[in-house]
């Protein structure tokens, strides 16, 4: 969860930064990575799961800054899910619907209302995934169905922003073209103690995007992979353009997508579709 003043200047000249989350460790980080750029942030501690914790700051942020002009609802998770979904622990699928889904709705309560009743511009960007969102891939069905919602919301937002005459714009953020490389195949540090795995035997056994890209090659797949900084040149010159599709796709996935389309259109029987295939 990120949200900052910006006054539009694009170039991050003058820029004010919030940053929440619930990693410690890596918020001393970005606190360090953000005052060796000489740019002005908030960092603390802030569990999306938690209305309370985002209305503190988004709080903190308008006492600090004044006002608030992006908000990124970016926190996620993965659930490290494997094997059958009937055999799943059911902390998996609570853990990853209330970071996942419910982070975003608790986003939207504590920060849309404050940019709505300033009535002027204003960009909400929701992080989704290509998986759930644009095709369903088969082997992480608590992910996927988190993101498919994820999506559901993001697009009635962007609707419903549009209704209300607001020039507040939202925005739907796909990381990608590829797997980015991040710590989101090791959210495991930072899952909840009394959400933790209540059933052996379901663990994905990845923890790292090179866990991953092992993973794939056993399947003859190559695992492509995009960094981070990628990701987020995309997003601001998509904002500035005032996109709603923060995408960045391959032709592959291109062709996935419209073959998924099609299978609809023509009542076909669904066949899966593999990570990086
Ligand atoms: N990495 C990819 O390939 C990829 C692809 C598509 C979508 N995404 C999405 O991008 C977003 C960012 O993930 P990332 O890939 O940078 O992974 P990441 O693990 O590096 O970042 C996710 C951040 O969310 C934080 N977080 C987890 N639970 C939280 C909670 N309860 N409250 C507040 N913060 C919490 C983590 O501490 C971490 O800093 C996620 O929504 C993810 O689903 C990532």
């Amino acid at each position: 969860m990120s949200v900052a003043r910006w006054r539009f200047r694009w170039d991050g000249a003058g820029q004010k930064i919030a940053v929440g989350d619930v990693d410690k460790g890596a918020m001393a980080q970005v606190r360090d990575d953000l005052a060796a750029a000489n740019i002005e942030a908030i960092v603390e501690f802030c569990d999306v799961t938690s209305l309370e914790s985002l209305n503190a700051l988004a709080d903190s942020t308008e006492a600090a800054f004044g006002r608030i002009d992006l908000v990124f609802a970016n926190a996620g998770i993965g659930a490290g899910e494997s094997g059958a979904m009937w055999d799943y622990s059911e902390k998996d699928w609570q853990w990853c619907f209330n970071v996942n889904m419910w982070g975003v709705i608790n986003s939207i309560r504590a920060f849309m209302p404050r940019l709505v009743a300033r009535n002027e511009e204003a960009h909400f960007v929701v992080t989704g995934s290509g998986n759930g969102a644009l095709l369903v891939y088969p082997d992480q069905p608590i992910y996927t169905a988190s993101k498919a919602a994820v999506h559901a919301i993001t697009e009635n937002l962007h609707y419903q922003v549009q209704a209300a005459q607001s020039p507040v714009k939202v925005s739907a953020l796909f990381p990608g073209p590829h797997v980015v490389d991040t710590g989101l195949f090791n959210s495991g540090r930072v899952r909840p103690q009394e959400l933790k795995k209540d059933v052996e035997g379901n663990a994905s056994g990845i923890s790292s995007v090179d866990d991953m890209k092992r993973m794939c090659a056993e399947f003859g797949i190559e695992l492509q992979t995009t960094h981070p900084d990628e990701v987020a040149e995309m997003a601001v010159t998509g904002l500035q353009n005032d996109a709603f599709w923060l995408l960045s796709t391959t032709p592959e996935t291109d062709a996935k997508i419209r073959s998924r389309a099609s299978m609809i259109l023509n009542r076909e029987t669904p066949v899966p579709n593999m990570v990086g295939a």
